[in-house]
């Protein structure tokens, strides 16, 4: 590694990073992170945190699953690299696909499509679902539909889809034929409507609205997150999912669920759709299936689309679309690894039991910090907390103020993320009950600093 001064000398100047400002970011130089261990991490001062952002929603498995990182350097050693484009495949892919076919069993998911990531993923899904109709004889069928709030990747149809007018108004013109419904967001919605069943049933009615406005056989796709993730943890009342499942199955709608965050393991259940016992069309998945060692993704295919595109006689079905790197043999050979170790693991039951504890505890955090203004979790491991200046008018707090409460809760021994006035958890779903405590301190200390 070069030195120290080397590193802080060149940090931001020649690399551009995701998700803020260039000039801003050369200004305020990010934190360096150089090892991690379990579910902490270190950086270049030999600073440690426990790491209550899983890197970003991903690192499932935590740091330190010796069986990956082995499953990775043997595959590097056998064949790192081989294309999966028509004519060739590799043995990692194959297993995996047959691994993840029980894996989602539940979900009725049988096919898997690989792909780098999970933008790649859902504008895979966004795709497959415009040429399921197509096959079908409704070539018409091409618009989406799709929550505000919800984040769905960076690609142009998946920014298109997007809930979040960040990411979307620099790069207009988006996909046309993408429309948008209003979250599920108990604490600020269009209706001022507090209950959150009776928030679903508005939604819902709202969505027959628009589909019938717009003409059933107009619609491709209905895409939605089981949880929304970046729009802040926002958790949908449990009818939501399902009714929103049945007016998709009404109209022909194919239902996406985004689940780049909530697969494998995230919610407390192996899966958010399974969380909610809603069975899918297509899956968007990416993240936790190689805990983020290495970028991989995997869009799932339902049984009865499966069977539209293996059945069809039309030149249609054929699939124009795949990356260079899907079906990568060293990622596939990670994401058996971390698969089979989340098995073991059975993180969903840390999961469910950690993320209660998260939840609960930030919610007794609220009686002590007004500024705390809504906390959204109890589902799994994604709490989200809402920070007002003025619990009263829910105004949101000042971006500096977030900075604060960031930096004097990093000092306290936590990594959290900031969502703009939201500050995001998403721990490894190994993460023990003393470290979850860890991270409460961590919280109280920043809040206090606000
Ligand atoms: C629900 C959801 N979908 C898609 C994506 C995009 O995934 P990626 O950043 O791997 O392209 C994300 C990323 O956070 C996500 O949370």
């Amino acid at each position: 590694m070069k030195d120290q001064n080397f590193l802080k000398a060149n940090n931001a100047r020649h690399m551009w990073h995701p998700m803020g400002a260039p000039g801003e970011i050369m200004e305020n130089a990010p934190t360096i992170i150089t090892r991690a261990e379990g579910v902490r991490i270190f950086d270049i001062d030999g600073h440690s945190t426990v790491d209550a952002v899983g890197g970003l929603w991903c690192v499932n498995v935590g740091y330190s699953n010796d069986n990956v990182k082995r499953a990775i350097a043997d595959q590097l050693f056998e064949l790192p690299y081989y294309s999966a484009f028509a004519g060739t495949s590799n043995d990692k892919a194959i297993e995996l696909s047959y691994l993840l076919r029980d894996f989602f069993a539940p979900d009725d998911m049988v096919r898997a499509f690989f792909t780098s990531g999970g933008s790649d993923s859902v504008e895979t899904c966004l795709r497959l679902a415009r040429q399921y109709h197509r096959i079908k004889g409704e070539p018409g069928r091409t618009k989406f539909l799709s929550l505000k709030k919800g984040y769905h990747g960076t690609h142009f149809g998946g920014a298109s889809v997007n809930g979040n007018n960040r990411f979307r108004i620099g790069y207009e013109p988006l996909l046309p034929g993408c429309f948008h419904l209003p979250a599920p967001y108990p604490y600020r919605n269009p209706y001022d409507e507090t209950d959150p069943a009776k928030l679903a049933d508005r939604i819902a009615a709202q969505m027959v609205d628009e589909i019938e406005f717009q003409g059933a056989n107009t619609i491709a796709a209905f895409i939605m997150e089981p949880i929304l993730g970046a729009g802040g943890v926002i958790v949908p009342h449990e009818s939501f999912m399902p009714k929103l499942r049945e007016i998709c199955t009404r109209y022909g709608i194919l239902m996406i669920a985004d689940e780049v965050i909530t697969g494998f393991g995230r919610s407390g259940d192996w899966t958010g759709s399974r969380h909610w016992g809603v069975k899918p069309d297509l899956m968007s998945t990416a993240k936790g299936i190689t805990s983020g060692y290495l970028p991989f993704g995997a869009a799932m295919i339902s049984a009865p689309v499966a069977e539209v595109f293996e059945t069809a006689e039309s030149a249609d079905a054929a699939i124009w679309h795949g990356y260079t790197y899907s079906a990568h043999p060293v990622c596939a050979a990670a994401a058996i690894a971390n698969v089979t170790e989340l098995q073991r693991l059975n993180v969903p039951e840390n999961a469910a039991a950690r993320g209660t504890q998260l939840y609960e505890s930030v919610l007794k955090l609220a009686e002590k910090h007004d500024i705390i203004g809504d906390v959204r979790g109890g589902h799994g491991l994604m709490t989200g907390i809402e920070i007002v200046s003025d619990r009263a008018a829910k105004t949101p707090m000042d971006a500096a103020t977030m900075k604060r409460i960031h930096k004097a809760a990093y000092e306290a021994g936590a990594m959290v993320r900031l969502g703009a006035h939201n500050i995001l958890m998403s721990p490894p779903l190994t993460i023990s009950a003393e470290e979850i405590d860890v991270v409460l301190q961590a919280l109280d200390a920043g809040f206090a600093a606000a």
